[in-house]
């Protein structure tokens, strides 16, 4: 059954306040539900009937005022129960509900469930209603009373949102705890976690002077794991307060690491709940990466507390409302924080990897849907990522100080609402006095634009010619112009700045810009920034593009020089070319210019990946053979290592970071720096680059350069890689984080047998299949992060992963439908691929009983 947009109708009964009171136990929870109704005032009409949402819930008695309801006059369904208006006492009452649920048994780890015997709940988008019945949807706010009762010796811990009431003793050896949350919200906000927890605190003053406890929760015996999450949230406190002046505004913060989930974190009321991989972290068990990300997550649900729960969504389809704009905030924080060009990179090639893959294929879908089938297949990279470059572009057009104005604007409008785009929108006309009206378009128009331009010269005049125009997606098959903002400089013969970037306003189809009064014929750097989710179509010969590699002042497209320069490269090399010289050269260069940050230059340094080089293949119109992609990758590689092999050693040993470990940005990069030396030196495959990769190994105080060595060790399928994968092993059987790096290294090997290795470590206790990290560890990074084995010829890497998406499907189907998407690609291949993945993807459409989840996406594969 399809959900749409256009079906929208404001709720018939609004909530004033809700209480719940729990009694847990692991196979029957007892909850029972008091809510005080309100006829919603903006319906008109007869009296509605009280339609509640459900599911999988055991009903044991409910009472309308006090007077108990007999079962007969509620009519039950599958999805939930309906109370006939007959049955409903006037415009304003209160429903008490009582229900029983099973969390041991909840394996799809929504609503409340188990992990590793501790009770918590996830419940965006529609998880509440597996507790109890209940109007579960955004537009539906209340504040919430909970108090929670539990067996004192398994469960010492009990917490929900907000802040904390009355905690006491029972007989029985149970204890309570209660927890009062002033803030109205709706249901997917809700959050109870229960069990045997540690806590990190700390404090924060926010600008006003509120005194705010902090605390991290964790499994005992990782506290000395949370000083970085702890850190970053007191960061993120201070940016908000001062990059949009937003305080928080409860007494306690916390922060619950939970070792099954099936997504990053969620943002729940005063309660975050995280996937303890995004919490814990220490230097001998995390990455540089994963501090990285630890920090932005942190930020990325604190923000929410402003974008998305005082303004939340007034229903699903308004989803990048708030993860469009909080990944905006986000991004702007690391940026912040660390180092913003490099920042930006790292989104972008995060963008193309996933939103452009996605826009370009059988999935594709507006930043704003107008339709779905299940919701949580919607929490998906066009949402999010190219949410965020709507904000952004947004930005672009309105100006610093538009921008800071408008969301000051919709802060003030609609704190405590449930909104729209359009009411974001008209908030940013309103503060602005810009019309908004095409830019729209950007919300509701799916597929990525292409851009192509051409150039005239003509006696100190520059004409740049835009030309914007989006292929077809799935159910919208004409497209209009886009509004895109397209930053472009002009940079001089000599390599100095011409004209400062300006922001051209690409409005129509076809537009022409013009800049006059120029002494000699420029070089554009078009795209600055990435100041548009587009594709720009440009041809360019090697030496433009070294140009602008040695020259551009924007990093953004210095970078992209490089890249262009590559991907160049490597589609000669598949039509049977050769690597030209000057390409390692203008590398080498770059990479000893030391006044370029290390981090600029490591990912100067890398190649594009396998997914991306099949993604420029079709669309120059071909059709990709992964054999020939990831033999031109693979002589690239081997030619950068043969041809920069001494200056490598010599800047991986400059690169050196010395003294004890430190996650921050400055010694990251430097560690990134030396690391891409490393693979590029091992691609070299000399004696003294194997030599180097196992000394790494062996001598290495944190994870970044352990797995680092460890990974191209074992990439290279290295005599030196089974000694230290058994090494590893031994050292860290007990850390399941450490172990998902373990399965994840091995999955991602470019080796002809890949699949039956991933098939063999099926059978390892290391992979416990049932939780969503290992099966995104082993089976997940095979199919989306090795093309060799995934796309074998014979087909063994997609029988594969279709084999345990349909042994998990019964198990989690929301994982499932996420790891399936690596299907999505299959009409970019050449016939023979094709026809394997269209088979396997069958297989799976015919399976009997698929979830909603799983069968939604592969049917939309499939198309
Ligand atoms: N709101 C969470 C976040 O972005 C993610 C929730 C995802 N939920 C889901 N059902 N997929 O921070
Ligand atoms: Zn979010």
């Amino acid at each position: 059954r399809k959900i749409r947009l256009a079906d929208y109708r404001p709720p018939a009964w609004m909530i004033e306040q809700v209480r719940l009171d729990f009694d847990l136990a692991p196979r029957a929870t007892r909850v029972r539900a008091r809510i005080a109704f309100r006829r919603n005032s903006q319906a008109e009409g007869a009296r509605p009937d009280l339609r509640l949402d459900g599911r999988r819930l055991t009903f044991v008695g409910a009472s309308i005022d006090g007077a108990p309801l007999d079962q007969q006059a509620l009519s039950f369904d599958a999805e939930g129960l309906t109370v006939p208006a007959a049955a409903l006492p006037g415009d304003s009452f209160t429903w008490e509900c009582e229900t029983e649920i099973d969390p041991e048994t909840n394996t799809e780890l929504e609503g409340l469930y188990l992990s590793r015997n501790m009770f918590c709940t996830q419940c965006e988008a529609e998880g509440f209603r597996k507790i109890t019945y209940y109007p579960d949807r955004p537009d539906v706010m209340a504040p919430f009373t909970v108090r929670i009762e539990a067996a004192a010796a398994d469960y010492p811990v009990l917490l929900s949102n907000g802040n904390p009431g009355a905690t006491g003793g029972l007989p029985g050896g149970r204890h309570f705890a209660e927890w009062h949350d002033p803030h109205p919200k709706p249901a997917y906000l809700f959050a109870l976690v229960a069990g045997e927890l540690v806590a990190h605190e700390d404090r924060f003053t926010t600008a006003s002077g509120r005194e705010v406890e902090l605390r991290v929760w964790v499994r005992p015996g990782d506290e000395d794991k949370c000083a970085y999450a702890m850190d970053a949230l007191k960061r993120s406190m201070r940016w908000d307060e001062t990059a949009y002046g937003r305080e928080y505004d409860l007494d306690v913060f916390q922060i619950v690491a939970v070792d099954d989930f099936n997504m990053g974190a969620m943002e729940n009321k005063g309660l975050n709940i995280f996937n303890s991989k995004y919490v814990l972290a220490s230097p001998e068990t995390a990455t540089d990466a994963d501090y990285e990300r630890i920090e932005s997550i942190v930020a990325h649900e604190y923000f929410h507390n402003w974008t998305g729960n005082r303004i939340t969504c007034r229903d699903w389809f308004q989803l990048c409302l708030k993860e469009g704009l909080t990944v905006f905030r986000d991004q702007c924080f690391t940026g912040d924080e660390r180092s913003e060009p490099v920042k930006r990179i790292d989104d972008v090639k995060l963008l193309r990897a996933r939103q452009f893959r996605e826009d370009q294929g059988p999935l594709a879908h507006p930043v704003r849907p107008e339709e779905y089938i299940e919701i949580n297949n919607f929490y998906t990279a066009t949402v999010y990522e190219k949410g965020a470059e709507v904000i952004r572009m947004l930005r672009t057009l309105v100006g610093e100080d538009g921008y800071r104005k408008a969301l000051d604007l919709y802060f003030e409008r609609h704190d405590g609402e449930a909104c729209t785009i359009e009411q974001f929108r008209q908030c940013f006309e309103d503060a602005t006095g810009r019309d908004l009206s095409d830019f729209a378009r950007w919300w509701s128009q799916a597929g990525t634009p292409r851009l192509s331009m051409s150039e005239d010269w003509d006696g100190g005049t520059y004409t740049l010619t835009l030309r914007q125009q989006t292929p077809p997606t799935p159910g919208q098959d004409s497209k209009a112009p886009l509004v895109i903002p397209v930053a472009t400089g002009l940079i001089g013969p000599d390599g100095a700045e011409l004209v400062p970037t300006r922001v051209l306003e690409l409005r129509e189809a076809e537009q022409a810009f013009r800049f006059e009064g120029l002494p000699a014929r420029p070089v554009a750097s078009v795209l600055r920034g990435f100041s548009a989710p587009v594709t720009l179509e440009r041809q360019l010969d090697d030496a433009t593009r070294a140009f602008l590699l040695a020259h551009d002042i924007d990093p953004f497209n210095r970078w992209q020089a490089g890249r262009d320069y590559a991907v160049a490269i490597a589609l000669r090399l598949i039509a049977g070319g050769t690597i030209p010289n000057a390409w390692a050269e203008a590398l080498g260069r770059l990479l000893a210019d030391d006044s370029l940050d290390p981090a600029f230059r490591a990912l100067a340094l890398e190649l594009p990946g396998e997914d991306e080089m099949a993604g420029e293949v079709v669309t120059r119109g071909g059709l990709a053979d992964p054999d020939a992609i990831h033999e031109a990758l693979r002589a690239m590689r081997a030619h950068l290592g043969g041809a920069l092999g001494e200056a490598l050693a010599t800047l991986r040993a400059r690169m050196a970071v010395t003294g004890p470990y430190s996650p921050d940005a400055g010694a990251a990069g430097r560690r990134a720096l030396a690391n891409r030396c490393l693979a590029l030196m091992l691609a070299a495959d000399t004696p003294e680059a194997h030599r180097a990769a196992e000394a790494q190994f062996d001598a290495a105080d944190n994870m970044t350069d352990r797995i680092a060595a460890l990974a191209v060790l074992v990439h290279a399928d290295a005599p030196g890689a089974t000694p230290r994968l058994d090494a590893f092993l031994k050292a860290w059987e007990h850390d399941p984080l450490v172990l998902d790096k373990w399965l994840t290294v091995q999955a991602t090997a470019p080796l002809k047998d890949a699949a039956a290795r991933v098939e063999a470590l099926t059978g390892h206790s290391a992979f416990e299949w049932k939780n969503p990290n290992r099966f995104r560890a082993l089976i997940g990074s095979f199919a989306v992060g090795n093309a060799v084995g995934f796309h074998a010829a014979d087909g063994a890497g997609y029988r594969l992963v279709a084999d345990w998406l349909l042994r998990l499907d019964p198990v989690n189907p929301q994982t499932t439908a996420r790891v399936a998407g690596c299907f999505e690609t299959w009409r970019r291949y050449e016939p023979g691929r094709q026809a394997l993945m269209r088979a396997e993807l069958e297989r799976i459409a015919a399976a009997p009983a698929l979830s909603r989840n799983t069968r939604e996406i592969v049917e939309r594969i499939l198309g």
